[in-house]
């Protein structure tokens, strides 16, 4: 890989396993160059081999979304190899079910620090290295939706919390990043077979990352600070 090599790149979180792999696949697939981290890249099998197929479009870092330093680890790894984005996408999420009647302030903890916190660091460091016309991608879901309001008596109340928390960040990001011509937008995947959506989701990864990677070409700088479905339909906050 050259000096300017991951210059014009797409960046992705959480990209080991789930969508975030998909969105791999599928941007090496179309020839670009793609910088995917994920929490443990010594384990990220599946990364590791697909760098391996494409060494000059696929570079490995390693970055928990959770962790603060390792967020300052990733400023210096993508200064060291001068990436630029005009695509990132905070894809990695957790998702873990406590009934009310059992909250505890570590499960708020935990949803806050990955799903809402994470995202908003990770955006904050990538700023410097996105492209004028960036698009910076949240990824959200219909349950931190208000408007909707759907599912409410679920046990995922902490994950909702997280990701609706996450919608503020999206609106305020986007008006902070205007003036820098970076257009910023949360996304519902809708629900896709994966570890998380579990086997009864009726989306594959495939058809999932299909529908969002078309949304995402087509939203355009009016759209800026909106939340969309994956076939990009307007979603009430
Ligand atoms: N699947 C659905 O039906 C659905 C619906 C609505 C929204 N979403 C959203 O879509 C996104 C992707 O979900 P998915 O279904 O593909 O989930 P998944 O298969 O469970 O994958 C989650 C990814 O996030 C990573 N991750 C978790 N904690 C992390 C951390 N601290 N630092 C870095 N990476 C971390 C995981 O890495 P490890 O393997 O290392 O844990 C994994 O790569 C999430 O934001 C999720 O909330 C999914």
């Amino acid at each position: 890989m050259g000096e300017n090599g991951f210059s014009g790149s797409v960046f992705i979180t959480g990209a080991n396993r789930g969508m975030g792999l998909g969105y791999v696949v599928h941007y090496l697939k179309q020839g670009l160059s793609v910088i995917a981290t994920a929490k443990k890249p010594g384990e990220a099998e599946e990364l590791l081999r697909l760098e391996k197929e494409y060494p000059n479009q696929l570079s490995v870092l390693g970055l928990d979304v959770s962790c603060e330093t390792s967020i300052l680890n990733l400023e210096d790894r993508l200064q060291d190899i001068r990436a630029t984005f005009f695509l990132a996408i905070n894809n990695a999420g957790i998702s873990l079910e406590e009934e009310f009647g059992e909250w505890t302030s570590a499960i708020f903890e935990t949803h806050f620090r990955v799903n809402t916190i994470g995202p908003a660091l990770v955006s904050q460091t990538l700023v410097p290295f996105l492209e004028k016309g960036a698009k910076l991608i949240q990824v959200s879901s219909g349950l931190g939706s208000l408007g909707q309001s759907s599912n409410l008596s679920n046990g995922l109340s902490a994950y909702a919390a997280s990701k609706c928390a996450l919608h503020s960040i999206t609106v305020r990001l986007a008006e902070k990043l205007r003036t820098k011509d970076i257009m910023v937008f949360a996304i519902n995947p809708g629900w896709v077979k994966t570890k998380m959506g579990g086997d009864n989701a009726p989306s594959t990864i495939e058809g999932a990352v299909g529908d969002i990677t078309e949304t995402i070409e087509r939203l355009t700088f009016e759209q800026t600070g909106s939340f969309l479905s994956e076939k990009g339909e307007l979603i009430p906050w």
